[in-house]
């Protein structure tokens, strides 16, 4: 492995533990998350469900939260994975809650049990999007 590629090693490994401890008894599609900040520190969480379907917070959500929790808040790059055909991308609240906290250039890597599918920048997801920056001071 070379060695750029080991901080999304460590990633990739981050969201698979995330993904096996997601709480998804209704939909029964698991995801984890984990993602990286500047410092290297690495946050994951899984989806959480709720008998009240739509009060359930996404992978994605979760990493997020532990990492604010943690008092950092910036996003260098983040991995989903959940199974299936399909590549598991951020759905559309979530693609904003990372827009809160990285950059256009941010990479999303999206990846199943066997690895990274595929890789994109922030931007390609959420493009000409609204943030922090657009607020006045
Ligand atoms: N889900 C995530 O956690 N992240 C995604 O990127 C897509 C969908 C969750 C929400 C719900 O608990 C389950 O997957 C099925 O939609």
């Amino acid at each position: 492995m070379s060695k750029s590629a080991e901080p999304t090693a460590a990633l990739f490994a981050a969201a698979k533990a995330a993904q096996a401890s997601a709480y998804a008894p209704y939909s029964r599609f698991k995801v984890g998350a984990a993602l990286r900040t500047p410092s290297g520190a690495v946050f994951a969480g899984g989806n959480v469900e709720n008998a009240s379907y739509p009060e359930g917070v996404c992978a994605e959500t979760s990493a997020i939260s532990a990492m604010a929790a943690a008092g950092e808040r910036r996003i260098a790059e983040i991995c989903v994975m959940g199974d299936g055909e399909g590549l598991c991308t951020p759905c559309g609240g979530c693609r904003q809650r990372i827009r809160e906290f990285a950059d256009a250039s941010t990479l999303v890597r999206v990846a199943g049990p066997e690895g990274v599918r595929a890789t994109f920048r922030l931007s390609a997801l959420l493009p000409e999007s609204f943030g922090p920056d657009h607020l006045p001071a």
